[in-house]
């Protein structure tokens, strides 16, 4: 049996800087029969780690369809490891314990319902993984719509990826709060000027739809006020937390929330059964 604690070396196939301070590692397991195994769940995250910097949570962001060959993280450089990672190449290898968590409810649990995904700066690392899902047949026979909201031009994440998106059917929608966008559209995708929540003005917001939510928790507050008032019940909304994690397998309480384990619970938890607790 595997052990939970244990990281297990990967090997760094290509490092793409996305941002300004955002990479994105395509890794692979060493071990190629661990790899040929490897399946992660939409949400799931990776405790990623380096020998003397300590490890620490990132969104599995890749599509898990892909997940025997190779899975992605998207890392974002704030302190200590996190630059210590964007310091390594192609062919550096690094240390990973994942999947991890519980991720977003599948279609099937949600009876097949509309989706409506919104995600904030960094929050919308934990929404690519559905995105490319639905956008394998899902979006084409329900509506999907994706709201993201992020500071400026230079912070948009994965814009090479919204041509399939639009034309699998999703329907993104991006605003920016911090500088005004310089073009009316990036990758045929519209931007506007504002914050997340005035996209519940300016668009048609699905209905009979479940609402996924991811970023900081200031929007969490505002953007569930918008969804209350548009008739979604708090059982139909799903966040994904963000809390320090050390173990990683809800044995340390490094992440509780009164009695649930983010790591182990979470990261995504349905409203109504963490409301008390933000
Ligand atoms: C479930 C989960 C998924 C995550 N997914 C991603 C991801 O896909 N990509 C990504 O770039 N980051 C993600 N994060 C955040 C990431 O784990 C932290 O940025 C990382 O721990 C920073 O480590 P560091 O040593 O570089 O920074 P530190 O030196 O530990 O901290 C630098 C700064 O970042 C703040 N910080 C650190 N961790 C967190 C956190 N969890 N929440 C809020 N602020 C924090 C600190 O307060 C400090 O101000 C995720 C976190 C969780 C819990
Ligand atoms: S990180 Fe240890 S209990 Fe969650």
């Amino acid at each position: 049996m595997i052990n939970p604690y244990q990281p297990l070396p990967v090997k760094i196939l290509s490092v793409i800087q996305e941002t300004p301070d955002t990479k994105i590692f395509r890794l692979k397991f060493l071990d190629s029969v661990k790899q040929k195994q490897f399946y992660f769940w939409q949400g799931q995250f990776a405790q990623v780690g380096l020998p003397g910097q300590g490890e620490a949570p990132f969104d599995i962001s890749s599509n898990s369809h892909d997940s025997t060959a190779y899975f992605e993280v998207a890392i974002r450089q704030v302190g200590r490891l996190t630059q210590a990672l964007h310091h390594l190449h192609k062919g550096d290898r690094l240390y990973v314990r994942a999947p991890l968590g519980k991720g977003w409810p599948s279609t099937d649990v949600l009876s097949q319902k509309n989706l409506l995904l919104v995600g904030g700066g960094c929050g919308f690392l934990a929404l690519k993984s559905v995105i490319e899902e639905v956008s394998l047949g899902y979006a084409k026979k329900h509506q999907v719509q994706v709201f993201y909201g992020c500071s400026d031009e230079a912070q948009v994440l994965f814009k090479e990826r919204y041509q399939d998106w639009q034309k699998s059917g999703i329907k993104l929608k991006l605003i920016f709060d911090k500088k005004e966008p310089t073009k009316k559209y990036i990758q045929g995708i519209s931007c506007g000027y504002g914050l997340i929540t005035k996209l519940f003005e300016t668009e048609k917001v699905v209905t009979h739809a479940s609402a996924f939510l991811c970023g900081p928790p200031v929007m969490f507050k505002f953007v569930i006020k918008k969804l209350q008032e548009r008739g979604f019940k708090d059982s139909e909304i799903y966040l994904s937390l963000e809390r320090r994690m050390s173990c990683g397998l809800g044995v340390c309480q490094h992440c509780a929330i009164g009695d649930k384990y983010v790591c182990k619970d979470g990261p995504v938890f349905r409203y109504d059964e963490v409301k008390d607790y933000l």
